[in-house]
């Protein structure tokens, strides 16, 4: 199988997790678009979407599945997305898409995280792929240094201004040994609006696309 057949198996597998007559939360890249994909099959079965990004909005509705506003939305059972990086710990680097502060917000309100990834993105330790800082504009230089402070490199996405009209730096060179004190503190940057690390809150059910099939590993059998 190739990467995409993984990635295609795995939004496959994540159908089961979707709450008929309920809405779901969708993320943003390729194994995302895979999931829309397979959502749209069922698209008369669910109440509708809330997207984490305007590329997802685009296809969701492109598909004839309404998306609704987050801000009117009490209840969201699941959010399904991929992953950059992704540790058995179920901590994850996102954001090579730049949308991780809409998936950041979209996670928070949702019941059940299912992260969807191919194989390449489990890893012992997150920092190889670069991590993702979305930043306010005129805090560019402020946040740079800060993550030299923290034994980076940080790199300015050129070219790219987020949904939120936004920055992004990626931070190249970090070996994350500890994910939620690094979250933290780069939150705690003023200037940083959200940092692509999503260890405090984790996906609570990895769906990984390998060659044998599609390995289930969740919250309570990690470690
Ligand atoms: C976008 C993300 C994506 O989930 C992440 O980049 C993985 O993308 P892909 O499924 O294309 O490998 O965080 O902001």
């Amino acid at each position: 199988m190739n990467q995409n057949e993984l990635k295609q198996a795995v939004a496959r597998a994540a159908i089961k997790y979707v709450v008929e007559d309920a809405l779901v939360g969708v993320g943003t890249g390729s194994t995302a678009d895979f999931f829309i994909d397979e959502l749209a099959k069922m698209k008369n079965r669910i109440d509708g979407a809330v997207a984490s990004s305007e590329k997802t909005a685009t296809r969701l509705k492109s598909h004839g599945i309404r998306v609704v506003d987050l801000n009117s939305v009490d209840e969201l059972p699941v959010y399904v997305d991929g992953a950059d990086e992704i540790t058995e710990h179920l901590a994850m680097i996102k954001g090579g898409g730049g949308a991780l502060t809409r998936e950041k917000i979209v996670a928070a309100v949702a019941r059940k995280f299912i992260c969807i990834a191919d194989e390449s993105k489990l890893v012992p330790v997150l920092g190889n792929f670069p991590l993702p800082v979305e930043v306010i504009p005129m805090a560019r230089s402020h946040v740079g240094r800060q993550m030299v402070r923290l034994g980076g490199t940080p790199i300015l996405r050129d070219g790219f201004t987020t949904d939120n009209g936004n920055l992004i730096i990626d931070v190249a060179g970090l070996t994350i040994l500890d994910p939620v004190e690094l979250e933290e503190a780069i939150n705690n940057i003023t200037g940083v609006v959200s940092v692509g690390l999503f260890a405090k809150r984790g996906a609570d059910v990895l769906l990984l696309g390998t060659a044998g099939g599609v390995r289930t590993l969740t919250r309570t059998s990690r470690g």
